[in-house]
């Protein structure tokens, strides 16, 4: 039975990888979830684990050695998977510390901690011990021209704190391989979108405003460009890296499915018309009225988009869901989970550890 760390279970991937998992191996694995539940963190997103008894919570700060060696002495861990990071680019550009802090200095720990737990008197580790660590396509900055795309061995050239502190934790992880062969990979993906993203993303932020009527925030001119990806075909991506991957590579992960961020809200409007029943009073404030067009981000990247070849080749994972159909999927999520979303905007999910926790 393997035991997996898992790092910022609790926020949008990080919860959707467990479930995923736990659907994929049931009884078969064990899984530790350490999470500091920041505001992007939400136990709502684990309900339904929450009881199983290959499954525990611990709420600590990656950045505390001391809680995360603790985690290594008392359990054996086989895999660590490391979600854990501040994520949102515009938080980044107001707040630029805490993303150097999680980001930088929280990998940092992580890898300490595991190497100190893992690795041999000789420096070797010992078999099946694996690090994934979760990066982004954002480390490679911005693609001008029609037709490029981002490979593994693109430089990096990140452009917003949030990008520069992902990229800073690459490179620690990176260096860690060279330096002590410690046994890791970095996966490098695409933008995602699905159950339980916080809305302050664009997609559930556009589907949670249009359904209350307001104003759909565009920034600058609205032709930027992202790849989208669903995120249970990301979780599955990570699985297949970790077990089939070559130690020590990095994989890029992306959805083959470029668009425009106005197209992504001219599909989400007229998906949600398709969806709602004609007796649902929501339905006559969707249009495209709604659409605002705002002050440019600062830095905006313009394009970006992955060549997913590489774990295509290796390994053989490539996107499963269409666009069309995880757009729906989402929406559908969004419907069936409106509570989920009421907490989340009025701040109630922050009450769920107390209530269930202590
Ligand atoms: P998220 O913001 O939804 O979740 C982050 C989680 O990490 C939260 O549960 C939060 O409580 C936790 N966390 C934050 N700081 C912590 C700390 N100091 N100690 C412990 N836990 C902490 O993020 P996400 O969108 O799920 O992204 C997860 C990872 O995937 C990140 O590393 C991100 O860079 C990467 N990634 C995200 C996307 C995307 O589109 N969302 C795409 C590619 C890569
Ligand atoms: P976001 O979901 O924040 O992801 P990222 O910045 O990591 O790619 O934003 C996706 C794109 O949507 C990005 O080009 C910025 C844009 N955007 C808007 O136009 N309006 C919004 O309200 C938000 C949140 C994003």
């Amino acid at each position: 039975m393997k035991t997996y760390l898992v790092t910022g279970g609790a926020g949008f991937i990080g919860s959707n990888y467990i479930h995923y998992m736990f659907e994929k191996y049931g009884k078969e694995i064990r899984i530790i979830n350490v999470d500091a539940l920041t505001y992007a963190g939400n136990l709502e997103n684990l309900k339904a684990v929450e009881q199983y008894e290959n499954y525990s919570f611990v709420k600590a700060d990656i950045c505390d050695k001391v809680a995360i060696s603790k985690i290594f002495e008392e359990h054996d861990i086989d895999r660590v998977v490391h979600f854990a990071a501040e994520s949102h680019v515009d938080r980044s550009i107001r707040n630029p510390e805490v993303f150097v802090q999680t980001n930088v200095l929280g990998t940092l720990v992580m890898l300490n901690c595991a190497k100190t737990a893992w690795e041999l008197e000789d420096g070797s580790y010992p078999e099946g011990k694996r690090f994934l660590h979760v990066s982004t396509d954002e480390v490679y900055g911005s693609l001008e021209k029609e037709g490029e795309y981002f490979y593994e061995t693109t430089p990096y050239d990140p452009h917003s704190p949030y990008s520069a502190s992902k990229a800073g934790s690459d490179m620690l992880v990176k260096s860690y391989m060279d330096t002590y062969k410690f046994p890791a990979n970095i996966t490098n993906c695409s933008n995602n979108y699905g159950p339980y993203q916080f809305p302050e993303k664009l997609i559930p932020l556009i589907i949670n405003n249009a359904l209350q009527g307001k104003k759909l925030p565009v920034y600058g001119d609205g032709k930027n460009v992202r790849d989208w990806l669903y995120v249970k075909d990301h979780a599955k991506a990570i699985d297949m890296v970790q077990e089939q991957g070559r130690l020590f590579e990095t994989y890029n992960i992306g959805g083959h499915n470029e668009k425009q961020n106005i197209e992504i809200i001219h599909i989400i409007l007229q998906t949600l018309q398709e969806m709602l029943p004609d007796s649902d009073p929501r339905k006559a404030h969707i249009s495209t009225d709604l659409i605002t067009y705002v002050e440019d981000r600062k830095g905006h990247d313009r394009r970006y988009a992955i060549a997913p070849d590489k774990i295509k080749a290796e390994i053989g994972w490539e996107p499963e869901t269409m666009f069309q159909e995880g757009i729906k999927l989402t929406i559908k999520w969004f419907f069936e989970n409106e509570d989920w979303m009421k907490h989340v905007t009025s701040g109630d999910y922050q009450k769920y550890y107390n209530e269930m926790y202590q």
